[in-house]
């Protein structure tokens, strides 16, 4: 059985659709990444899944249990963290109250603890009292990550974690992405470059405006049919 699956996974902002019949399906310890274009509707497939977006009950089954439509705050609770694009930080709130926010209504002290966060990331815990804006945008996005992980997630979702960051950074968060996944935790990202979704994912799903345009593992799929699935145009 898939850990995580949408069937027919629609999203509505009042009157407008975003999200037309969306079907995925990530397995237990896999890395995917979904691409595509500006408001192809990624982050509102984010948003579903992690119950910031209304859906049906049925469209998201988490290990074969609909879960579609609960609210955010207990999505956590079953296992789905997501860190948000932007960050989201909590500004007025130091690097380690960020992470103890994630880690709110969890009830057992395994998996991800602060220690352990700061094994992961030395950085955050030089900087622990330090207010989350004073620190670097890529050391910014580790305490949003981190933040996540506190919740010790089944499925970790990362909304565009490099946006912004140096390559060398990006490289950082990559390199922590690929710890995170040798811990057998599931990840599911989206991602705009291109060249990072295809070297850190197993599988990728492309959406292009609302509906996946594309489903496969990188080395199977041509530049052509990727360039078309997402723009809508072969070059
Ligand atoms: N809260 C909202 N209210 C109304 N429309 C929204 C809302 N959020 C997103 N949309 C619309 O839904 C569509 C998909 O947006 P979404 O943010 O999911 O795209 P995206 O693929 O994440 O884009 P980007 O790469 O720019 O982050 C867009 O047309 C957007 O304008
Ligand atoms: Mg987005």
């Amino acid at each position: 059985m898939s850990l995580l699956t949408t069937h027919g996974l629609e999203v509505f902002y009042g009157d407008f659709q975003a999200l037309f019949g969306v079907d995925v399906a990530v397995e237990e310890g896999e890395t995917v990444a979904i691409i595509g274009a500006n408001g192809a509707g990624k982050s509102s497939f984010m948003n579903a899944l992690s119950g910031l977006a209304p859906t049906r009950r049925d469209a998201i089954l988490l290990a074969g249990e609909a879960v579609g439509g609960t609210p955010a705050y207990d999505m956590v609770k079953l296992g789905i963290a997501l860190v948000p694009e932007g960050r989201r930080l909590f500004p007025s709130l130091t690097v380690e109250e960020n992470l103890l926010m994630g880690s709110s209504g969890r009830t057992v002290e395994r998996g991800w603890t602060l220690p352990v966060v700061y094994d992961f990331f030395p950085v955050l815990r030089e900087r622990r009292r330090q207010l989350a804006p004073t620190l670097s945008g890529g050391q910014q996005q580790l305490v949003a990550i981190g933040r996540a992980l506190m919740a010790n997630p089944r499925i970790l979702l990362c909304d565009e974690i490099s946006l912004g960051l140096s390559p060398a950074m990006v490289q950082t968060v990559y390199q922590a992405l690929a710890a995170i996944k040798a811990r057998g935790t599931t990840i599911l990202i989206v991602e705009q470059d291109l060249r990072a979704a295809l070297a850190a994912a197993d599988r990728i799903y492309c959406f292009m405006e609302g509906r996946v345009s594309l489903a496969g593992r990188p080395a199977e799929l041509s530049r052509d049919a990727i360039q078309a699935a997402y723009f809508g145009t072969a070059r």
